[in-house]
């Protein structure tokens, strides 16, 4: 089954945890997958030598996403191999919490930067390209923290729900190219981030979600999967939480 044989698919964030089960998915499925890090440069290139040792084609390349220029490079060096740029998945992402009467501007601005204008940028990087081959998807991993707000997470949470607005946005504006932008609003996935929390929080969430489990990397990339492939050829600016019935 290479649903994505010939395509060329980026992953922001793609050296672990979500991205790196997006990365693993769309290679499996037969594309061109160009990943990115912003650190760990030896993950990275295990997961690449692993994939193309069995005949994948992965590629990862060091990239801040909350820098146009750097963006700029990552783009530049995909459709230089490739051609294309059919998919774009907006994965990075990072947390700094605290309440926001601690709240730094730092913390503020390093969340938002990344979270929410690290995917401004690169849909801004790949729209032109996509809009003249006439066909592109976008999919932004947000939060289900982005539709509820929470307690300690201000920046966090904001930076998703202004991703879960820019979907809609850029879906609009990109509709006549046949460029569909959706969202995914992850619940509680076990990787490195959510490592970060107390036990008390873990046990906060498990105790909020009908299935009663945390979902897996690979749960969420079936749902991106699903986004970028033809069986979603009529749906665009949606949000769907993959997130075991947290919130509906
Ligand atoms: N884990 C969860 O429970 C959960 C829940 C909801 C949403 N999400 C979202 O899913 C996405 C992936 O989360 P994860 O749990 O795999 O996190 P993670 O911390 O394991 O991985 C985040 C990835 O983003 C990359 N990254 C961070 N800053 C970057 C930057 N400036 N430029 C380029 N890359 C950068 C990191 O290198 C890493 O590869 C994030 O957007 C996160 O907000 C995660």
């Amino acid at each position: 089954m290479a649903r994505f044989e010939g395509k060329t698919v980026i992953v922001t964030g793609g050296s672990r945890g979500i991205g790196e089960g997006i990365v693993r998915r769309f290679a499996a499925e037969g594309a061109t997958v160009f990943g990115t890090y912003n650190s760990g440069a030896d993950r990275a290139d295990s997961i690449a030598g692993e994939l193309n040792a069995v005949g994948m084609k992965v590629r990862f390349i060091q990239t801040d996403v909350a820098s146009e220029q750097s963006v700029k490079e990552l783009v530049d060096a995909a459709v230089k191999e490739t051609g294309r740029v059919d998919v774009l998945v907006n994965n990075a992402g990072i947390t700094k919490d605290g309440l926001v009467m601690r709240m730094s501007e730092k913390d503020w601005d390093d969340t938002l930067n990344t979270n929410l204008k690290g995917a401004f940028l690169c849909a801004k990087a790949v729209c032109r390209l996509m809009m003249s081959q006439r066909s592109g998807r976008i999919v932004n991993i947000a939060s289900v923290v982005g539709i509820t707000g929470n307690a300690g997470q201000a920046n966090y949470a904001a930076s998703k729900a202004g991703l879960i607005g820019l979907t809609k946005s850029l879906a609009k504006e990109f509709a006549s190219r046949n460029i569909l932008v959706n969202c995914i609003a992850p619940g509680y996935v076990e990787t490195d981030m959510t490592q970060k929390l107390s036990d008390e929080q873990r046990a906060g969430f498990l105790n909020v979600i009908p299935l009663k489990r945390a979902g897996t990397v690979d749960e969420i990339a079936a749902a991106v999967a699903f986004f970028a492939s033809d069986d979603s050829a009529y749906i665009t600016g949606q949000v769907l939480c993959a997130d075991g019935g947290m919130v509906m």
